[in-house]
């Protein structure tokens, strides 16, 4: 296979809280980069949950994505190399002061404001095989920079009642960006996430969300599995917390599936 020349920009959406996002890009980066993959996880989201999910002490750090977004610190100067001790895995952290970026953003007389992060990711893209972002739980501005920055998206969607609502609301902005901003962006994965086997009610939503999206949804399932909640808190991604766990295989398993399709 051809050597990629720029990283893939892949950024995980979906504007509903809770879905699996930050657990989702964490965890495939972790394993992106245990499989010799050069990656960078961009955490655009004010809980900074992907900055202290691979170990960082959101307190202790000082520049982060609001420093890029606001203040035009360059973007390699906020990275912070071989997290979790994984050589390989790069993160741009972000800090809560992220919250403020988008009034600024607003305010600041910038015709290209929906554009900002793009530019600013422009000298890094080379580095990388992937840039993995994960998004904020809106669609504000914040939200419209990545869709702006990125090559392809990743939709997680948890496999719950109302598993779909708000979907169409984020299709259609996707499709505005498409028109105006970033043409090449496109639908690439829906993963669907903290799967019951219990339930009926999961396989419901499978065969809804599946009707849906088409072969866009990923094969690989992810379970629900304590496992996969408590690694946060130890800073760890799966693969160094419980790397025997059914979340960890199924993380590893679609890590793979993302080798093969993106
Ligand atoms: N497969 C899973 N099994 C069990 N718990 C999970 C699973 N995936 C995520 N969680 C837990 O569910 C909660 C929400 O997950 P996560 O933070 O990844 O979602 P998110 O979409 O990033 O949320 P937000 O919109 O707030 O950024 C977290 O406590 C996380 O640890
Ligand atoms: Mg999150």
């Amino acid at each position: 296979m051809a050597t990629k020349r720029e990283a893939r920009i892949l950024a995980v959406v979906n504007q509903k809280g809770g879905v699996g996002k930050t657990t989702t890009a964490v965890n495939l980066c972790a394993y992106l980069a245990q499989a010799g993959k050069r990656v960078l996880l961009v955490d655009c989201d004010p809980q900074s949950n992907a900055t202290s999910g691979v170990g960082l002490d959101k307190a202790a750090v000082t520049t982060g994505l609001y420093d890029v977004l606001v203040e035009n610190v360059p973007f390699a100067d906020i990275i912070v190399k071989d997290v979790a001790d994984i050589k390989g895995f790069d993160l741009a952290p972000s800090t809560i002061d992220l919250s403020g970026a988008e009034m600024v953003l607003y305010t600041e007389q910038n015709f290209a404001r929906e554009s900002v992060l793009a530019r600013a990711m422009k000298d890094v893209r080379g580095t990388y095989d992937y840039i993995f972002i994960d998004a904020p739980p809106s669609l504000g501005l914040i939200t419209i920079n990545i869709l702006t920055a990125s090559s392809g998206l990743i939709i997680p969607i948890q496999c719950e009642y109302y598993a779909l609502e708000g979907i169409s609301q984020l299709l259609s902005v996707v499709e505005r960006i498409q028109e105006r901003l970033n043409t090449a962006l496109s639908i690439d994965m829906v993963v669907l996430t903290m799967q019951d086997y219990r339930t009926n009610l999961s396989q419901q939503v499978i065969s809804d969300v599946r009707d849906y999206f088409g072969d866009k949804v990923a094969r690989t399932l992810i379970p629900r599995n304590v496992r996969l909640s408590e690694a946060p808190s130890y800073g760890q991604p799966i693969s160094l917390y419980d790397a025997k766990s059914k979340g960890a295989a199924a993380y590893a398993q679609l890590a793979k599936e993302v080798i093969e399709k993106l």
